[in-house]
């Protein structure tokens, strides 16, 4: 990671609530998060089906369902908050200079529209490409994200597809505008290996030929250390661990990201293979204290009772861990 290049992103003290109806029950999914993301960085986002990752990229899009309620924070892109901008300012930003291939490629794709179309509707919009120029991008764009037979798949409908490609159509209009970020939300999912590989390949080849900034919200460890430089290890809607990935790989800090990295790993040998004991919990109802302690071998009563705070562990490394607070002092 480059030290020396500006924050293209920067999320400060982010809370976002889903609030039901009539205000009893509030879900905490992302619960004052902060981070930055340089010019050209590629950084992960980690964590257990839950814990906010894809609150996250949909709050910087701000493209929220109606039920979730952005309670604090900013959100700096290029220094300007994005939760100042109005819808019109938010929708020119939107595609063009800021992309997100959703978890759920359905919602990325209208049903009723041809790809074609779709993919049409976002050229003409953020760029001056026309007529014969623009069909020729449109299919230079499929056949990036390998998609055989272009002519004929833009003028299929989403549901002629099956997922890996759909999600590879979607890939395609994010990348089509060459955004200056890329959120990519369990981009991979759906694809088989060798689809994958080529897929991680296209977006490693994006990224030198544009230098795109990519937010990679991902489950697959293995793709964290093929293509991102940094980390970062959410539970329970808060960071609790960021690092460089080397660093995390060899020597994570928190017992979280340890169980995270052990129950995906052991790859190899299924017998090393550990579970996560117990579940996440309710963000409606979190546990007093580090939300991790009723999962945690270390915890200690201190871990039952407060919170802890951001603990420094280098130049770019930090853990929300008491017990490196009772090692450090
Ligand atoms: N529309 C909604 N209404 C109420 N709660 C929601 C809604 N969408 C998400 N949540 C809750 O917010 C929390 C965070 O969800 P989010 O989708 O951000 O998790 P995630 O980390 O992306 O999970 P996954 O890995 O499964 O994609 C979850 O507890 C979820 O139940
Ligand atoms: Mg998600």
């Amino acid at each position: 990671m480059n030290l020396e290049k500006k924050p293209l992103l920067r999320v400060l003290g982010l809370k976002t609530y889903f609030i039901s109806f009539g205000g009893e029950r509030i879900v905490k999914a992302v619960d004052d998060v902060s981070f930055e993301v340089s010019q050209g960085e590629r950084l992960a986002v980690i964590g257990e089906s839950g814990c906010g990752k894809s609150t996250v990229g949909l709050s910087i899009l701000r493209v929220l369902p109606p039920s979730a309620r952005i309670v604090a924070g900013e959100i700096l892109f290029e220094g300007e908050d994005l939760l100042k901008k109005n819808p019109k300012e938010m929708a020119r930003i939107r595609g063009k200079k800021l992309s997100m291939i959703l978890q759920d490629t359905m919602l990325s794709l209208d049903p009723v529209f041809t790809i074609g179309y779709q993919i049409e509707e976002t050229l003409h919009r953020h760029t001056e490409l026309r007529a014969e120029a623009l069909h020729g991008r449109m299919k230079e764009l499929l056949w990036d994200v390998k998609i055989p037979g272009p002519e004929r798949r833009l003028k299929q409908f989403p549901h002629e597809m099956s997922g890996g490609m759909r999600q590879r159509i979607v890939g395609a209009i994010a990348f089509s505008c060459e955004p200056k970020l890329l959120i990519a939300d369990e981009a991979t999912t759906n694809l088989d290996v060798t689809i994958q590989l080529q897929y991680l390949n296209l977006l490693k080849d994006l990224q030198k030929r544009t230098g795109v900034t990519l937010l990679f919200i991902t489950h697959n460890l293995g793709i964290v250390a093929e293509l991102c430089e940094s980390v970062i290890v959410m539970y329970a809607g808060k960071i609790v661990e960021r690092s460089p990935v080397m660093d995390i790989f060899d020597a994570p800090a928190h017992p979280y990201t340890k169980a995270l990295l052990q129950a995906a790993f052991g790859l190899q040998d299924l017998s090393k293979r550990k579970p996560i004991r117990g579940e996440p919990p309710n963000l409606a109802k979190l546990p007093p204290g580090c939300s991790f302690h009723p999962r945690c071998a270390f915890a200690q009563e201190l871990c039952r009772q407060e919170e802890p705070g951001e603990i420094s562990l280098g130049p770019k490394r930090s853990v929300k861990c008491w017990y490196f607070v009772k090692n450090i002092h």
